[in-house]
Parts: C-alpha cells; sequence; structure tokens
C-alpha cells in the first residue's frame, strides 16, 4: 500500500509546502514492512488532510514570527513486533491546546472559522479506524502536533 518513491503527487505536496515555507522530511527505517491492506486513495487523503492541518498550524504561527522555519517529519517503520506499519508526522506549528484537543476528531470542530469546516479529522479517524482497522493518534510533541497513523501489516 506505500510506496517507496514518492508518487507524483507526493512530490507536488512537497513542491507547494516548500512554496509555503514549510521543509519536509521523509525518512523510512531500515527494512520496514511497508504492506498493508486498505484503500489507498483513502488512505493518501488522511495524510493530505494532516499535511494541510500542519501547513495551517504553520502558517499562522507565522504571521507572528515570520523568522521560524516551519518544519514536518515523516517517519515510516514498524513496531517491535513487526505486525505494524506506522506512519509518524510531526510538525512545528506550536501543537493543539488541551481543550482543543478533546475535541479534534469530532465533526464539525474548526477553530479556524469561515475557512475551515470541521471535516478533516473526523473523515481521517473514520477512514483509518473503521474502514481499514488501524488507528489514528495524536499528541502534543515540543512545540509541535505529532500524528501517528497505525496499520496491521498485511498477512500475505
Ligand atoms: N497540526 C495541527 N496543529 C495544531 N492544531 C491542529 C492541527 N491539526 C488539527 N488541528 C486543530 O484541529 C481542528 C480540527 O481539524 P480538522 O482537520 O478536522 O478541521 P479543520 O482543519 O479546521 O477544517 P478542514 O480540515 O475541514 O479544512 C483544527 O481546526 C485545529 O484547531
Ligand atoms: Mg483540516
Amino acid at each position: 500500500m506505500l510506496n517507496k518513491n514518492m508518487d507524483i503527487r507526493s512530490h507536488l505536496a512537497a513542491r507547494f509546502l516548500r512554496k509555503c515555507g514549510i521543509d519536509i522530511s521523509i525518512a523510512v527505517s531500515q527494512d520496514t514492512i511497508l504492506l498493508a491492506d486498505g484503500f489507498q486513495n483513502e488512505y493518501k487523503q488522511v495524510i493530505l488532510n494532516i499535511l494541510n492541518n500542519s501547513k495551517d498550524a504553520i502558517t499562522s504561527r507565522k504571521e507572528t514570527d515570520d523568522m521560524m522555519r516551519g518544519l514536518i517529519e515523516i517517519k515510516i517503520g514498524n513496531n517491535a513486533k513487526r505486525d505494524k506499519v506506522i506512519v509518524s508526522m510531526l510538525d512545528n506549528g506550536g501543537g493543539i491546546p488541551d481543550n482543543v484537543m478533546e475535541k479534534i476528531f469530532e465533526p464539525y470542530f474548526t477553530t479556524k472559522g469561515e475557512t475551515g469546516t470541521g471535516i478533516g479529522l473526523y473523515m481521517s479517524k473514520t477512514i483509518i479506524e473503521t474502514n481499514m482497522g488501524g488507528s489514528l493518534t495524536i499528541r502534543n510533541v515540543n512545540g509541535g502536533a505529532e500524528f501517528m497513523i497505525s496499520m496491521p501489516v498485511s498477512k500475505l
């Protein structure tokens, strides 16, 4: 399901992010099993939702500090038991306040007023957990938000 080579769409996404002044890095741990079952296009949608949110958070932080360097770090690997494919996406957009954190997966919850629908993370969670048997979790990590998508390794 995950392709080691960045396809054209992720190439364009990376270019778009760089245009917004955001550096993106992708690291795949050695010998990672990358095979999982599911719906490729839905999975891509989830990645794009998360990237977009990170871009929004970094962009709004840049409004008050235009010297800051936007960073998105993607790490791909397996858990110790090697039965999960884990994609971690970390940004430096300031993280999520506690009172917001408890609501981010609710449908129509947004802090972006007119410009947000609040559907992105609700949809992402449904895709990963209800439709694909994985898990989508989030935590704050020094100065940013980290999203983790975990999928069972395919039993082929
Ligand atoms: N990386 C992040 N850093 C800080 N806050 C975030 C991050 N990702 C999500 N959030 C918070 O979670 C809320 C819900 O996100 P969600 O993607 O569901 O909706 P949205 O981005 O507001 O709107 P939409 O995705 O429909 O454009 C956001 O409004 C924002 O407050
Ligand atoms: Mg969003």
